[in-house]
Order: structure tokens, then C-alpha cells, then sequence
């Protein structure tokens, strides 16, 4: 709806000094995106103890590694078998798919073999992404490579 709204806007304005247009509302994406880290990382950390039970950081387990999640293609993580769901779900991992994915694993992505049933509290999804954002920003956490 915004980004209809700010097309409008553009095409309605003239468009020789709105050249930049464009540019802007790519900047205006990277910022949203950088801003919606929302939530409260020390109490993702309690809630990752949930996700602790399959995943780690640094390497795989029952699920995929979460170092170097975000930016990530879904299903890509080598030597992890895949359900065949995720390998070809198209997804990128980002702060919205995380959320959205989340949200309901099982409907986001039918057919995943990740046996969890997601958060439907929308504070524990942003806290738990908060979370896993601080911890693949730690090279503590998660070293480079
Ligand atoms: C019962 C085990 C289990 C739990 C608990 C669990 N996961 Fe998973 N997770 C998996 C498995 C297995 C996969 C692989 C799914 C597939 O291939 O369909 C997966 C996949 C994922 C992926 C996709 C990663 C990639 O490389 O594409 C993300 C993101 C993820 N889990 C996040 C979480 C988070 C965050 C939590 C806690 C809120 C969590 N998971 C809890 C087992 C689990």
C-alpha cells in the first residue's frame, strides 16, 4: 500500500525532479529493514532455549546453523538435508521472512521438517530475531567463517 502510495506520488509530481524517486524508495527500504529489528535481544536469548533443542550458532544439529542467516537463501546451508520445502521455497532470510516464517512454520512453508510450531506472540518472534540479529553481528558469536 506505501510503496503504491509513493509511486503515485512520484508519477503525480514532475518527473524531472523526481529522477530520484526510485533511489529513494530503495533507501528507504534498506532503512526500514535495518529499523525493524525491534525487539529485545536479552529476551530472545531466553526464548532461543526453545530453538536451542535443534539449532545451534556455529553448526548444524537437528536443524540448520544460525550464524550467517540473514541475507541467506533458504534450504542453502551445505551438509544440512533439507526437507525439499525449504530447498525449493525461494525464501531469503531476512527479518520479515523470519517473522512471517515464524509466524506459523508449517503454513509458511508446507511441507518443512522443522518441528515447531512457531511463536503466535508477536513480541517473542521480534525478540527471538532480535536475538539471532545480535548474535550473527557478533563476530563473538559467529566468526566470519
Ligand atoms: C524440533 C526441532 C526444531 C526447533 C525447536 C526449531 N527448529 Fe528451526 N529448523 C528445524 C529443522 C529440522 C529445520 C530444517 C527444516 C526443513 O528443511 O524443512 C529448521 C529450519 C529453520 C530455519 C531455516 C534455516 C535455513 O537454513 O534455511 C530457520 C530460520 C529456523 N529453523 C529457525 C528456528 C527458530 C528461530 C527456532 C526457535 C524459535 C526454531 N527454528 C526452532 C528444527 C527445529
Amino acid at each position: 500500500m506505501n510503496s503504491i502510495l509513493r509511486s503515485a506520488v512520484c508519477i503525480g509530481l514532475l518527473a524531472g525532479l523526481i529522477g530520484g524517486c526510485g533511489r529513494n524508495s530503495t533507501g528507504e527500504g534498506a532503512a526500514s529493514a535495518a529499523e525493524a529489528v525491534t525487539g529485545d535481544p536479552v529476551r530472545g536469548e531466553q526464548l532461543y532455549q526453545q530453538c536451542a533443542a535443534c539449532h545451534q550458532l556455529q553448526a548444524n544439529a537437528a536443524g540448520p546453523m544460525h550464524c550467517r542467516l540473514f541475507g541467506r537463501k533458504a534450504g542453502s546451508v551445505p551438509d544440512f538435508e533439507y526437507s525439499e520445502a525449504m530447498r525449493a521455497s525461494g525464501l531469503v532470510w531476512s527479518v520479515q521472512t523470519l517473522d512471517e516464517f515464524l509466524t506459523s512454520p508449517f503454513t509458511y512453508v508446507a511441507g518443512t521438517k522443522m518441528g515447531f510450531a512457531g511463536f503466535s506472540d508477536a513480541a517473542d518472534r521480534a525478540d527471538v530475531i532480535a536475538y539471532l540479529h545480535r548474535a550473527n553481528d557478533d563476530p563473538a558469536t559467529c566468526p566470519a567463517s
